[in-house]
């Protein structure tokens, strides 16, 4: 609804020439910050894992912790972290991708979801859709079902919605503010 929006919207702040000269960063962390913000944040998050039928939470490794775990918790499901290659100490699944400059890797524990899993996939920014779309495709290698995707901030202007749709095929992407 139009006052969440709002609420998320003004907690979200820009920073401009971050990390470069020319890009506005988005900052979350005064969302963060603000416990109630943050609070209904956490519960349209859960409120999306329960309509879609998620039995786990998947965060993106590292602002997707963030928001990912708490929603897991409200939720009552459980978490499990997606991570940056090297971090995680048990059999892994790894998906590559590309980045504007060279390419990132990103991996999951194989024994993270059971047999029926469906999981919902929390981030905090849509950017070119890399993250999420590999994040997906290293998801459905597991044997695991992706009930979705849900991103607090889209970044419009980069067109990562088209790509990770594609990815998705008829999995609902949900995000809760656009600019
Ligand atoms: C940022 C952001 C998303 C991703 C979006 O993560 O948190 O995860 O980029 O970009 P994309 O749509 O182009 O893939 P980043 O790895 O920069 O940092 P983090 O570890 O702080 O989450
Ligand atoms: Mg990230």
């Amino acid at each position: 609804p139009a006052d969440v929006r709002e609420l998320l919207t003004s907690r979200i702040h820009d920073v401009p020439d971050y990390p470069k000269p020319g890009v506005l960063f988005k900052d979350i962390t005064p969302l963060l910050a603000d416990a109630k913000a943050f609070a209904v944040l956490t519960d349209v998050l859960a409120d999306l894992a329960e309509q879609h039928g998620a039995t786990k939470i998947v965060g993106l490794e590292a602002r997707g912790f963030i928001l990912g775990a708490p929603a897991a918790v409200r939720a009552g499901v459980g978490f499990v972290p997606v991570r940056k290659s090297g971090k995680l100490p048990g059999a892994t699944l790894s998906q590559t991708y590309d980045l504007e400059y060279g390419s990132a890797q990103i991996e999951v524990h194989s024994a993270g979801f059971t047999e029926g899993d469906r999981v919902l996939v929390i981030d905090d920014v849509l950017a070119t859709g890399g993250t999420a779309e590999a994040s997906v495709q290293l998801i459905r290698r597991t044997g695991a079902e992706v009930a979705g995707v849900a991103i607090l901030l889209e970044l419009g202007f980069l067109e990562g919605r088209k790509r990770l749709e594609r990815a998705l095929a008829g999995a609902p992407l949900d995000v809760l503010v656009t600019v």
